[in-house]
């Protein structure tokens, strides 16, 4: 694997850094259409998977009043980098950011309103498990949203449509849970675009 490659899977060290700035500009456009496609209710308990530098959480806290900011990432630099953003940008909010694994959530079933990945689903190994705990851990009438990058032409990091074919299947794994699911895309420009893959679960009184 090319070492810029792995430190965007993973970033650690000095030029793990590096790759959290750099993970800052380049998905400041995909980060704020995903937050703006939200609507946790007052209150909400909302959990990231793959923070990263934790820019969408900070964007979700500021614009909403919640109850709890919660996140897992495996990248201990990012945990880091995250806290200290959140520490003081989060309004009431209390704050659960933990070093983990997308196929091992260490929270109980039915804690949050809105589970949600920007920018990391494609890199988790077990992806139909991660899909199963984020399922886990939502509240009935909740939403698990993907947030998929999609290169419209030939790209640095992976080839025109490959986002579209990860969020096709991801939608048939949300759907194989049980969840609604809806697709929504975003044109960021001719190059590139965002696909928001939304599973919402059954509430009580529809199971
Ligand atoms: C490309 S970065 C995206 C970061 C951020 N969501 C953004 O859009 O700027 C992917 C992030 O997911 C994390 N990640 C990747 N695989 C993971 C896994 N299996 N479990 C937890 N975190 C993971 C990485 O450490 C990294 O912080």
């Amino acid at each position: 694997m090319r070492p810029r490659r792995h430190q965007a899977v993973k970033p650690r060290g000095a030029l793990g850094v590096v790759m959290g700035w750099l993970l800052e500009s380049g998905n400041a456009l995909q980060n704020r259409a995903t937050v703006d496609a939200m609507d946790p209710p007052p209150g909400a308990a909302v959990l990231e998977i793959g923070f990263g530098p934790g820019h969408a959480l900070s964007m979700l806290a500021k614009t909403h009043p919640l109850g709890l900011v919660a996140g897992i990432d495996h990248s201990d630099l990012m945990v880091r980098t995250a806290r200290r953003r959140l520490d003081g940008g989060r309004g009431d909010a209390a704050l659960d950011l933990r070093l983990g694994d997308a196929g091992d959530l260490p929270f109980p079933d039915e804690k949050f309103d809105v589970v949600f990945a920007v920018n990391s689903f494609h890199q988790w190994p077990d992806r139909e498990r991660a899909l199963a705990e984020m399922a886990g851990v939502l509240k009935p009438g909740g939403d698990l949203l993907l947030s998929i990058r999609d290169f419209r032409s030939a790209g640095r990091f992976e080839p025109p449509g490959r986002g579209a074919e990860t969020a096709r299947a991801a939608a048939d794994m949300l759907k194989a849970l049980g969840l609604q699911v809806r697709l929504r895309e975003i044109v960021h420009s001719p190059a590139r675009a965002t696909l928001l893959v939304r599973g919402r679960k059954c509430g009580r009184t529809e199971a």
